[in-house]
């Protein structure tokens, strides 16, 4: 088989089911647990956290000690006169674009994630370094996945925006673990990961709290206000680098599907075994015991979203994206609210999964909008509007 007969197959998704008549009887492991009071939820988010470690995304290599911050390039006056611009290499592995309000009086809150095809596909910004890693798709032109990041956008509501490649962490395909980040961790003698170990998705999140140690240093950026944000497999990444790292103030789901927002034991759309067989190295090797076994599962992914609180949290859906199971990404938010009620006396604001183009915003938010899989600038516009709720920037 081709390299490019290899793609086409990855490209078409599997069958799967989409009738909601057929969706199994399940029962979901309440997020709270035992749990009455907030003293108790920590013990308990905790256990959560270790089983998700264990058996689905892996557990991260540490945070490296003396992590060097390179400034490769700054420039004022960019997109229009918009932006200040800063290039900083992070310890010789990510490279990081970071905007900020050419306005900002202070430090700014700042909307974090990684991108697909290089910084360079992010804007038409032509000073924007052009990405050398390994690369998912020959062609990565500046400004080909623009459309993706609302960059002025967020900069006119007062938001930093920074980005980097997540091909400087982990290319995005099955080599065993040779590159990437993973053999910088591994102990004398080992090859690959061991099963409890991480994958590609958790070298993601690594890397996303690798960046946010980089604006904790910023004196511009007001680091207790980073957003982690990321569409599809890279928002199972946000997600995860939220759960694990608490320094993250807010995460948002785009379309993030199962392994990210969506529940599993639904069986909807993509399943675990989907997920594994496609993608085997996006998860620890543990996954694979619930392969066409989801019921075996210990938690769901209400529990992830669940570990994010009390931070506010936002989950977006796609109504052409039934792959990813927008049910099934309402219902994760639904049944992590009883632990943002307990934390912070604030959740979901509905009950019933939202309308089309109707977003419910309280501390967990969430919205469906018409549409196939894809970042708008429809997502962005409520995303600023679910930070400004929470955090409204001085201007
Ligand atoms: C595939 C995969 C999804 C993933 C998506 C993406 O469709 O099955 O799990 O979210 O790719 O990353 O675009």
């Amino acid at each position: 088989m081709t390299v490019a007969m290899i793609a086409v197959l990855l490209a078409q998704a599997p069958a799967g089911n989409y009738d909601e008549a057929k969706v199994p009887h399940y029962t979901l492991p309440a997020a709270l647990g035992d749990v009455t009071t907030k003293a108790d939820w920590p013990a308990r988010r905790a256990a959560i956290l270790e089983m998700f470690q264990r058996e689905m995304y892996g557990r991260s290599g540490p945070r490296p000690k003396g992590v060097r911050f390179q400034m490769l390039e700054t420039g004022s006056g960019a997109l229009g006169g918009k932006a200040v611009r800063k290039q900083i290499r992070v310890d010789a592995l990510i490279e990081v674009l970071l905007y900020l309000p050419s306005e900002a009086k202070g430090p700014v809150p700042v909307f974090l994630g990684l991108n697909y095809t290089g910084n360079q596909g992010v804007t038409l910004d032509p000073a924007v370094r052009v990405s050398t890693a390994w690369m998912r798709q020959p062609d990565n032109p500046r400004g080909g996945q623009a459309s993706r990041w609302s960059i002025k956008r967020a900069l006119d509501a007062g938001y930093g925006v920074a980005t980097a490649y997540y091909g400087d962490l982990d290319p995005d395909f099955d080599d065993g673990f040779q590159n990437g980040i993973h053999p910088l961790f591994y102990r004398p003698g080992q090859t690959k990961p061991a099963a409890d170990e991480w994958g590609s998705v958790g070298a993601w999140a690594w890397g996303l709290s690798r960046i946010l140690d980089y604006l904790e240093q910023d004196k511009d950026v007001d680091a207790k206000r980073v957003a982690v944000l990321g569409h599809s497999r890279l928002g199972k990444a946000a997600l995860w680098a939220g759960a694990q790292d608490e320094r993250f103030g807010m995460v948002i789901s785009n379309d993030s599907g199962a392994g990210g927002a969506a529940l599993s034991k639904r069986i909807y759309g993509e399943t675990v075994k989907d997920l594994n067989d496609r993608f085997p190295h996006w998860f620890a090797a543990n996954f694979r015991k619930y392969n066409a076994n989801e019921c075996a599962l210990p938690f769901d992914q209400h529990m992830l979203i669940a570990l994010v609180a009390p931070r506010p949290v936002y989950v977006c859906s796609a109504q052409d994206d039934q792959w990813a199971d927008p049910k099934g990404e309402f219902l994760s938010a639904l049944h992590a609210d009883p632990v943002y009620r307990l934390l912070a006396g604030d959740g979901l604001p509905v009950k019933e999964m939202p309308a089309i183009h109707q977003p419910a915003m309280g501390r967990v938010g969430y919205h469906i909008r018409a549409g196939k899989h894809d970042v708008t600038d429809y997502d962005w516009r409520q995303w600023i509007e679910f930070a400004n709720r929470h955090w409204k920037p001085k201007k």
